[in-house]
């Protein structure tokens, strides 16, 4: 087989950005490729200029490039500038947002979406909050808050979040009329995220709360690529395989240098209805570990009760509909220092290098 550009090009596409799910043949960051003899000079655009997520880059690509017949040496220049687009270009503040928090997880079913709901209603006793639902292929807002109603666009093509509960809400569940799968695309997905972040009218917001879904793909990508994010709280269950992934989620975000707030533990135990003890159906003391392990401290756990599911089940979360219940002074709890945390963190500058 020839050594051309577009073969290379290819065998590039197992090289991925470190930390996340994705190729830096489909992020855009490999901005020319040249072949002179056995020389292959590349020049990546990787949007950053972390020294270890660049030392990491030139290994894997060396390496793959390195294993492909005719290839001689291999150069590569980390350029700032280039013909390529840079994939952190876009990023910039969103107008009259304060602070962008995440939530995230690395497996699905976790809670992330409940503890979401519920972090971002306790928020707005102490300002303005928003909830953009990023995970859509599974939308979780119109049932978690028990509306169907499709947010309207304004003559300038804005479009107006749909209101409940004080809150300021979009999901992709709102422009779905029927709860059938949907199969997104990679870059559609990009652009549905994009879209609810930038022409969506938030402001004037304190805390826009992003739920997030499982993993390190396309919306992580595209979230973090978009706005200057303040901080990432972490939803887990306190299984080992559970605690295994969340590394590889803290991991992603400290390779775009968003700080993680803290670890929420959920589901980390049962209380009994009847007689109010607690059983560690999901054992115990996970998240402790995993929280010492990364230095961050474990903001909240959040036991298994019915009244939660039911709550998200009915569209009234716990945290509204029975705001004196244990587990929603636990929500309070972690709403107060999530804030506290935000504050103490301030905004990232916008356009801040990643
Ligand atoms: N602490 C809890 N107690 C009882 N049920 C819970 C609790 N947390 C989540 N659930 C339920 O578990 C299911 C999955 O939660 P969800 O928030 O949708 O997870 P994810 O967004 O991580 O996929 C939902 O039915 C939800 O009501
Ligand atoms: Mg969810």
């Amino acid at each position: 087989m020839a050594l051309t550009p577009e073969r290379l090009r290819d065998a590039l596409r197992a090289v991925r950005f470190p930390g996340f799910n994705r190729d830096i043949v489909r992020l855009g960051m490999v901005t020319d490729l040249a072949i002179e003899g056995g020389t292959v000079r590349v020049h990546l655009r990787p949007g950053t200029d972390k020294p270890e997520v660049l030392r990491q880059l030139a290994a894997d690509v060396e390496r793959v490039l390195g294993a492909e017949p005719g290839v001689g040496k291999v150069e590569i220049r980390l350029a700032s500038e280039g013909r390529g687009k840079d994939p952190f270009a876009e990023r910039a503040a969103l107008p009259g947002v304060g602070h962008v928090v995440a939530v995230a997880s690395a497996k699905g079913g976790v809670g992330k979406s409940t503890v979401a709901v519920n972090l971002a209603l306790a928020l707005a006793r102490l300002g303005r909050v928003g909830l953009l639902d990023a995970d859509v292929y599974g939308p979780s807002l119109p049932i978690m808050f028990g509306t169907a109603e499709r947010p309207h666009a304004t003559a300038a093509k804005r479009i107006q979040p749909v209101e409940r509960h004080g809150i300021r809400l979009i999901s992709m569940g709102f422009f779905l009329d029927e709860q059938s799968p949907v199969i997104w695309r990679g870059p559609l997905v990009m652009g549905i995220v994009r879209q609810f972040l930038r022409d969506v009218d938030w402001g004037p917001t304190d805390y826009l709360v992003v739920d997030l879904p499982p993993g390190t793909g396309d919306a992580q990508l595209t979230l973090v690529q978009q706005v200057p994010v303040t901080g990432a709280v972490i939803v887990t269950t306190p299984q080992d395989v559970a605690l295994l992934d969340v590394g590889r989620t803290m991991a992603m975000f400290a390779q775009v240098s968003t700080p993680v707030l803290g670890v929420v533990e959920n589901m980390s135990g049962y209380v009994c209805p009847q007689c109010g003890t607690e059983d560690p159906v999901f054992g115990r003391g996970g998240a402790d570990a995993l929280a010492e392990r990364f230095g961050v401290p474990l903001m909240a756990r959040i036991p298994l009760v019915p009244e939660v599911r039911e709550g998200g089940d009915r569209g009234h979360p716990i945290v509204v509909a029975t705001p004196d219940h244990p587990v929603s002074m636990q929500f309070r709890g972690l709403a107060e220092r999530v804030a506290a945390e935000v504050a103490r963190l301030g905004v990232v500058p916008a356009g801040a290098s990643a």
